[in-house]
């Protein structure tokens, strides 16, 4: 007979699993990336560093297949991310899509300028259009006049801002959008822990830094949802994903 809590062979200890999946209180503060130079060795290395997390969380698969379920191609054309860094991240995810949707225009919003030729080259031989736009989100939403039918995305960006402030921007984002994607980190202990180790696959200090803090600022359970506008009539989705992450999905009902 097994004792309670005790697992199967090559199972994680029940009391393990419900210790991981702690949830945390939400803590907010700066990133070292966001306020670095953009040519700064330290955040060019701590870019190259976020492509390769990025592709061991596979948030560009896990955003892809969100967007999948709006097929054929959106009828405004537009997908744009917010807080786009160097819109590596949005390109592999255009990879995914472009056998579906042909012809995109991507738009990439940024505080900095960090969009490289070979990113820009990597869009148009899909034949999708890029644009860049050097703003802070919340005056681009504002000003942003390209109606409500885009396809909104966000990777790793949603958890700068504090509840009050990303109320804000999710309110501007619903106003402009038909379907929202955003990707996010998980904030219970075995992320915050993996945070703590980047430094074994040779992140450095930028990233080993801002990881931990992401966590931090990261969300759980319904809390997104929590905060996008009830006006309109939206299906809104918001889950655990892989082993880190977060995702939140609204989708604009017809
Ligand atoms: C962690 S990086 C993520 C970049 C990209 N989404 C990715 O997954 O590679 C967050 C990005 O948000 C940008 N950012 C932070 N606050 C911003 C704001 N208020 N307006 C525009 N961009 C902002 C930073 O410049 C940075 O490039």
């Amino acid at each position: 007979m097994r004792r309670r809590g005790a697992c199967e062979r090559g199972q994680v200890p029940r009391f393990l699993q419900k210790t991981l999946s702690t949830k945390l209180k939400r803590i907010v503060k700066p990133e070292l990336l966001d306020e670095l130079p953009p040519d700064d060795p330290r955040a060019l290395r701590s870019r190259k560093d976020l492509r390769r997390v990025n592709r061991l969380m596979r948030h560009a698969r896990i955003i892809t297949e969100h967007q999948a379920t709006l097929t054929p191609k959106p009828a405004g054309g537009r997908i744009v991310e917010l807080g786009a860094g160097d819109g590596t991240f949005l390109l592999s995810v255009a990879q995914r899509l472009a056998p579906r949707w042909p012809a995109m225009k991507a738009v990439l919003v940024d505080q900095q300028s960090l969009v490289d030729a070979e990113t820009r080259a990597g869009f148009h031989a899909l034949g999708w259009e890029v644009d860049t736009v050097k703003a802070d989100v919340f005056d681009w939403l504002r000003s942003e006049s390209s109606g409500g039918n885009q396809v909104i995305v966000a990777n790793l960006f949603l958890h700068h801002f504090s509840d009050q402030r990303l109320s804000g921007l999710l309110h501007h984002a619903a106003a402009k959008a038909r379907l929202f994607v955003a990707c996010e980190p998980r904030r219970t202990l075995l992320p915050l822990t993996v945070s703590r180790l980047l430094g074994l696959i040779g992140c450095n200090s930028v990233t080993r830094h801002d990881a931990v803090i992401s966590v931090r600022a990261g969300f759980n359970g319904s809390e997104v949802s929590a905060l996008w506008p009830e006006s309109g009539t939206w299906r809104l989705s918001e889950r655990p994903t892989g082993i880190f992450s977060h995702i939140f999905v609204a989708a604009r009902q017809s």
